[in-house]
């Protein structure tokens, strides 16, 4: 099974930003019945937002990813809300018009449903966003339900499930036996019937995505888990070197900003320690009378 809609056209206003259109839920399932394939990225800051929204990417993730990518944190396990709202705000200040979705750091739902509908209320109420996502499966079907019933959009998050990295095993591939497969297709289910509007699948086999895409109604979003979804998520920093760390199999580089970075870095040491930088255009200069006047000032405090 191929994604649908191979011939995919733009968002429009792709051009800039003036001219895109705010894209709602139901526009994003007009898409995908479309078959048009959704673009999905993370983002963490107001710059990388406003070129997200100039190349009209359809859904922008502020994800907990975050604590690792801008943080420098091993784990997503220390993100706070107040890390995820602050940095959720810059976002939606950079891309007004892509959907955007705040992702639950660890322990802001997992002990209730009243602390899951608090806190996805404060990345609508404080942060502009459109909807927020969780990790889990059955699990969670209650927490989906309770902030659903508070009338926000949540898209679950199935697979590797960062969060729950420890007790997956870590970092690896989900859903590889038959019987771990089926688990990850129920959870789907679950997770649909408890209100999702959409799922992130992450690092699932690609035919486990593709009979998810086919049963569940909804977007349906690949991370490392092949064509056969409405749409594909990368992590911003992978696509673009900035994670120096390692970058993931899944992960595909559009470029390559750490070395550019990195080289410019090394030429402004070297401009400024061999005298180069700054040149003459790049600074101000002052009237000779004025700057007489100033040494006067100066000598006559006896301050040269
Ligand atoms: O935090 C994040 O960026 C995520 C992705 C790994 C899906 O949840």
């Amino acid at each position: 099974m191929k994604a649908r809609g191979a011939a995919a056209t733009p968002n429009e206003g792709s051009s800039g930003m003036s001219e895109r259109k705010k894209l709602t839920l139901p526009a994003l399932y007009e898409k995908m019945a479309a078959g048009v394939p959704l673009t999905m990225v993370t983002c963490y800051d107001y710059p990388m937002a406003y070129l997200i929204e100039e190349a009209g990417v359809d859904i922008v993730l502020v994800g907990d990813s975050l604590g690792m990518t801008i943080l420098g944190y091993d784990s997503t396990l220390p993100v706070t809300m107040e890390d995820m709202i602050r940095h959720a705000q810059a976002v939606r200040r950079g891309t007004p018009n892509a959907w955007l979705v705040g992702d639950m750091p660890y322990m802001s739902y997992q002990a209730s449903d009243e602390s899951a509908v608090l806190n996805a209320g404060r990345f609508m109420a404080e942060a502009g966003c459109d909807a927020v996502k969780l990790e889990g499966g059955r699990e969670m079907a209650d927490r989906v339900r309770a902030v659903t019933r508070a009338g926000i959009p949540v898209m679950g998050h199935l697979g590797l499930t960062p969060q729950s990295a420890a007790s997956l095993g870590g970092f690896r591939l989900q859903g590889k036996s038959a019987a771990q497969a089926k688990k990850i297709v129920d959870d789907a289910d679950a997770l649909v019937e408890a209100g999702c509007v959409a799922i992130l699948l992450e690092l699932v086999p690609d035919r486990v995505c593709g009979l998810i895409t086919e049963r569940t109604g909804v977007p349906i979003i690949s991370l490392g888990s092949g064509p056969h979804a409405h749409g594909q998520l990368l992590i911003f920093h992978d696509m673009f070197g900035l994670y120096p760390k390692f970058t993931p199999k899944m992960a595909k580089k559009y470029g390559d900003a750490g070395k550019v970075i990195a080289d410019g870095l090394r030429q402004y040491v070297a401009e400024v320690t061999g005298g180069v930088f700054p040149e003459p255009e790049r600074y101000f200069g002052m009237k000779d009378q004025e700057y007489e006047e100033l040494l006067k000032m100066l000598e006559r405090e006896g301050k040269r």
